[in-house]
């Protein structure tokens, strides 16, 4: 069912709550990564050109303890949406009471305020996570309407989204709205031949996705620590490599449903310790020796998988190739990701997570057709699962159903 969007919401002088995905990575206080702020920067935006007040509100990590309150409050994203914006967000430090009260009826139209991390509230019973219906209830009382932008918190069901999306009439925002195009309707209903390219250091993190996508598909490229796992299923000795030995089985019969589809790496850059320094070299996946581990995908490999790449129309990649982390273990992820920047003619798609890092680091990120902001959210849309951050949303009205009073 499609759900309502932006434009479906008359939002001029209203309180607008916005649930945003700022869980932004943030080292010594400094945000080192500002994506996830950029892309809902088009919805608030709107809102503001459109004469809301606007009240924002995300989670930031986990809070489990008293001295998270101290490491994990919003108040540094605040100052970088305000940079971004180029306008005063105002910031209350609480997730709920007088203030932050006082603060939402003093807003005027097109002023931005955001409040504190919605997971302070997961200290007393968790209250945020659960979707406590109470929480859910005082919150959806702070405004007249509710947007969802937070596509990376989507497989969530927390008060936040779930809660609020109960209670009030709702729409999802800007980046949600791409988000399902991309990675939902792209993938449904590719023009092909469509390829995916799948890395990352567990089978078990995406059997879903696999499975999912072989149902689709023309071919998926499998690279990264889990390529391990499938080499050993087949007999190779991969030395101490990373593998997980109780999915072997599971590896077996993925590529027996695939019927060919699976196409796995057949070199790789070996060494005998995990740093960054370490002594590598290169070689067949047949010829690894007990102590050796491979870390990243070989030249054979990275042509092999480019001669794949050639033609297509649709790919979506996620998960890097190597541990691309260390700067000599990262050639695989950089070949891939540049072969993918450059396919002429083809949707290009990033389901989050560690390669679209990759991808923004190296300097790509505007060569994608489209870079998801969601990590464990697009993977379980790539498992083709529900997402009850959307569902909860209000559906949109469907003129074809015949009620139509438009
Ligand atoms: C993410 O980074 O994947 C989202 O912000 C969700 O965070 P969570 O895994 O802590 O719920």
């Amino acid at each position: 069912m499609k759900k309502k969007t932006l434009e479906d919401l008359q939002v001029s002088g209203k309180k607008v709550l916005v649930r945003v995905d700022f869980n932004v990575p943030i080292i010594d206080g400094a945000i080192t990564d500002d994506n996830r702020i950029v892309q809902a920067l088009p919805t608030i935006n709107y809102l503001i050109e459109e004469g809301a007040k606007v009240i924002l509100f995300s989670h930031l990590g986990k809070v489990k303890t008293e001295e998270d309150l101290k490491k994990k409050s919003l108040r540094v994203v605040s100052e970088r949406l305000s940079e971004l914006l180029e306008k005063e967000v105002t910031f209350i430090p609480f997730t709920r009471g007088p203030e932050l009260e006082a603060a939402i009826a003093k807003l005027n139209d097109g002023d931005v305020l955001m409040f504190e991390n919605t997971r302070f509230e997961d200290l007393d019973g968790k209250k945020e996570s659960k979707n406590d219906p109470e929480l859910g209830k005082y919150w959806a009382s702070l405004g007249d309407l509710f947007v969802n932008d937070a596509f990376g918190t989507a497989h969530r069901a927390h008060a936040s989204n779930v809660g609020i999306a109960s209670i009030l009439d709702s729409a999802a925002g800007y980046l949600v709205e791409k988000e399902l195009k991309y990675i939902g309707d792209t993938v449904d209903h590719p023009e092909r031949p469509f390829i995916a390219i799948l890395g990352g250091a567990k089978v078990s993190d995406k059997i879903g996705v696999i499975e999912n996508l072989l149902t689709k598909t023309d071919k998926i490229l499998i690279g990264g620590g889990m390529a391990y796992t499938f080499m050993k299923a087949l007999g190779n000795n991969i030395g101490t490599s990373i593998c997980e030995d109780d999915k072997l089985d599971l590896a077996l019969s993925l590529l027996d449903k695939a019927n060919g589809k699976i196409v796995l790496p057949i070199d790789v850059v070996v060494t005998t310790e995990f740093s960054a320094e370490a002594e590598s070299h290169i070689t067949t996946y047949k010829n690894l020796k007990d102590n050796e581990m491979g870390l990243d995908i070989g030249p054979k490999t990275i042509k092999l998988f480019k001669k794949e790449l050639k033609g297509a129309k649709t790919v979506v990649w996620n998960g890097p190739m190597g541990v691309f982390e260390f700067e000599k273990f990262a050639v695989g992820t950089k070949e891939v990701c540049e072969a993918l920047a450059n396919l002429k003619d083809a949707r290009t798609i990033i389901g989050g997570g560690d390669s679209a890092a990759a991808a923004i680091q190296m300097g790509y990120a505007d060569k994608f057709t489209h870079i998801s902001t969601g990590g464990g959210a697009s993977l379980q849309f790539l498992e083709g699962k529900p997402l009850p951050g959307i569902d909860a949303l209000a559906d949109a009205h469907n003129c074809a159903d015949g009620n139509c009073d438009h």
